[in-house]
């Protein structure tokens, strides 16, 4: 960890050409709550000290939330019928960093700040501690009033085709350029065999398992995920990198050591390999800021979609509850 501040320097991403998005603005609370964007930053490196793979699980919460209702703290709700509880959510984790960054600024500057903009702050935060890029996040976001589990079948599902991907970015204003930049997330963070061992045994009946992984990678899951064995078992997604945010995810995806049936897809459609090819073939340094720049970008737009602003919603108490 010593040598984290050199890294941070060296991919810092200025994106100031970036002011505003759908009502959002840079610095919202400089003047409300001057001290909202160190209180989140903080918070979430006094977890990451003490558990690194939060970072992961912030930025899919992140994810998660603006699929699902936009960008408004739908997702931290708890209830039986609550957005949290919907299948695709179960595996979801650091809803304990964001309460305890809400908790903070409560007595800071009680009312002011959104649960949706800590979100959105925290995933950022949690790309620069994993020695990714950083960006300024617009904010301004307001916390909705609606939380559904029935609405999470807009998230993508691990099996799906390139084809269904493309169609629930699209439906959120994201291009195949976003798409497979986003999903470059994957770079760090973990998943659960269930997810992906259906493609190690019998894939589609074929008695084999699916031709597109890599020989040498399939004995690996095939030790760590066994065909009667914990299905929660937690595996890379990018492996031998899973804690650094680097281009390696597409070099694996490029090579058949994409774990997740989507992630290998990518490779598989002509429009979607072309940037995958890209990023692979990028070294940190000159070039690869590319996927650096391009990430920090895809996000401020995933970070805008459907968000409410002005009067709109309210600003949690509680995060994980309305007011
Ligand atoms: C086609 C799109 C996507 C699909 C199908 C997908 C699917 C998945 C699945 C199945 C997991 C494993 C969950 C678990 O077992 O806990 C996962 C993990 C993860 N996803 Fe995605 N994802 C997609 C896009 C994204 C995007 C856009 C982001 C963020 C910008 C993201 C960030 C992450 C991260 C960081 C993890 C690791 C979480 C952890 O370690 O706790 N994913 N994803
Ligand atoms: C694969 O699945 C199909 C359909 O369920 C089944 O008929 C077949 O026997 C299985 N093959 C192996 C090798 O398990």
């Amino acid at each position: 960890m010593a040598v984290l501040p050199l890294f941070l320097c060296s991919s810092l991403v200025f994106l100031s050409s970036v002011v505003a998005q759908q009502g959002l603005q840079n610095g919202f609370y400089s003047s409300s709550c001057p001290k909202a964007e160190a209180t989140v930053k903080s918070t979430v490196q006094a977890h990451f000290n003490r558990d690194p793979t939060l970072a992961a699980g912030l930025l899919r919460l992140h994810f998660h939330d603006c699929f699902v209702q936009g960008c408004d703290g739908s997702v931290l709700i708890t209830g039986a019928s609550a957005e949290r509880n919907a299948l695709p959510n179960l595996g979801l984790r650091g809803f304990e960093v964001i309460d305890d960054a809400k908790k903070q600024l409560e007595g800071l500057c009680p009312g002011v700040v959104s649960c949706a903009d800590i979100l959105a702050l925290a995933a950022r935060d949690s790309v620069d501690l994993s020695n990714g890029p950083s960006w300024t996040v617009p904010t301004g976001r307001r916390d909705g009033r609606i939380s559904s589990s029935s609405e999470a079948s807009n998230l993508p599902s691990p099996a799906d085709s390139v084809a269904v991907q493309r169609q629930k970015f699209a439906a959120k204003g994201l291009d195949d350029k976003d798409l497979v930049t986003l999903v470059g997330a994957h770079t760090i963070g973990q998943t659960d065999c269930l997810f992906f061992r259906y493609r190690l045994y019998n894939f589609t009946a074929t008695g084999n398992a699916d031709p597109t992984i890599n020989q040498a990678l399939l004995s690996q899951l095939r030790a760590l995920c066994p065909p009667n064995g914990d299905v929660s078992k937690r595996v890379a997604l990018d492996k031998d990198s899973q804690a650094n945010f680097d281009v390696s995810f597409f070099k694996n995806v490029r090579d058949g050591n994409g774990v997740l049936e989507s992630d290998q897809r990518l490779w598989g459609d002509a429009a979607t390999r072309t940037y995958v090819q890209n990023y692979a073939g990028s070294i940190r340094g000159l070039l690869g800021l590319r996927f650096d720049l391009n990430f920090a970008k895809s996000m401020i737009k995933m970070s805008s979609i459907e968000v409410k602003t002005g009067s709109q919603g309210e600003i949690r108490k509680i995060c994980s509850q309305f007011n």
